[in-house]
């Protein structure tokens, strides 16, 4: 795909140089790839690894609050890389990623999480992505046949969302995320856009984020009305992402830029 621009009066072609990109097309390369040498430096450096807090953090919440229900933390290895699931409560099925499953944990036990992005649900998050780490991407359809379906429609919705322009840019996912990959992007470069380094600790927020709160920024960088935190096109987005990346193995929790 030759790039044009979509938007008159946006240079977008200054914002997207890279003009030999293309080669990458279709890559599946996770976004480690793509670091910069000295934030490659600083993921490989467990002294000066943001993300080695976060997860001494989870395990101490775990060791506090989930042990006695699951156990070392270690048996939920496959949980990171099989979300988000299809799970039916009170006749109503909905997708569910770890983030949210943390979550209803955690109310479970009597806590109120601010959102998705509250601290300890990341650090417990990060905690599950870095046993997880290695396991390859698994989204599997529910069990019950009544389920499959409804999976298959999520999904379906999902690889639709992914190919639908959006924002004053009026570009999809795939435009950057399969045609643009290798380019530099005002001071990134852009990636396959897979889901195997989250959750992520960004320079650029000074925190971990959920994928939720990456996809949300992938909105904004076009110029689109965000999507609510947790709302089912990100849910569906997300599943996508996970089955176009089936069997590539986890990162763990990843700097990025
Ligand atoms: C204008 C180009 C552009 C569009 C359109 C875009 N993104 Fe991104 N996206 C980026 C850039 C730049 C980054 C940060 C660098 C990177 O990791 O690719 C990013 C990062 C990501 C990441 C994180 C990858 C990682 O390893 O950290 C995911 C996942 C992602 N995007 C998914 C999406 C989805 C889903 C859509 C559609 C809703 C979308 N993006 C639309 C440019 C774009
Ligand atoms: C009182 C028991 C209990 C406690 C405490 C508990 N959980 Fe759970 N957890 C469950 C049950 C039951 C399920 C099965 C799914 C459901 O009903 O939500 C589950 C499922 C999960 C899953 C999905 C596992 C998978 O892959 O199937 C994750 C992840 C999880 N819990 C994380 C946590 C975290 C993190 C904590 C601590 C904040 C926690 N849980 C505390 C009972 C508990």
């Amino acid at each position: 795909m030759r790039f044009r621009c979509f938007w008159p009066g946006l240079s977008l072609g200054a914002l997207l140089l890279g003009a030999h990109a293309l080669s990458y097309a279709q890559t599946r390369l996770s976004g480690d790839h793509f670091l910069s040498p000295q934030l490659q430096a600083m993921q490989q450096d467990q002294d000066v690894n943001p993300v080695t807090l976060w997860v001494e953090k989870g395990q101490t919440l775990w060791r506090n609050n989930c042990q006695r229900c699951h156990q070392a933390p270690e048996t939920l290895s496959r949980a990171a890389a099989e979300h988000p699931r299809l799970v039916s409560r009170n006749n109503h099925a909905r997708l569910v990623n770890l983030e949210d499953q943390i979550n209803s944990c955690r109310q479970r036990i009597g806590q109120q999480p601010k959102g998705l992005e509250d601290d300890d649900t990341l650090s417990l998050s990060a905690l599950l992505h870095s046993v997880g780490k290695g396991e390859k991407i698994n989204p599997r359809p529910p069990a019950e046949s009544v389920g499959v379906q409804r999976w298959q429609d999520e999904l379906g919705q999902g690889a639709a969302l992914y190919a639908t322009r959006l924002g004053r840019l009026n570009l999809a996912c795939t435009h950057c995320h399969d045609g643009k990959v290798g380019a530099q992007l005002r001071a990134e470069v852009v990636s396959p856009g897979h889901p195997t380094g989250f959750p992520i600790y960004r320079l650029n927020w000074q925190t971990m984020g959920s994928i939720d709160r990456r996809l949300r920024a992938c909105y904004s960088g076009v110029q689109a009305t965000l999507p609510a935190p947790g709302s089912p096109a990100l849910r569906q987005l997300e599943l996508f992402l996970k089955v176009r990346a089936s069997g590539m193995p986890l990162d763990g929790p990843a700097i990025r830029r």
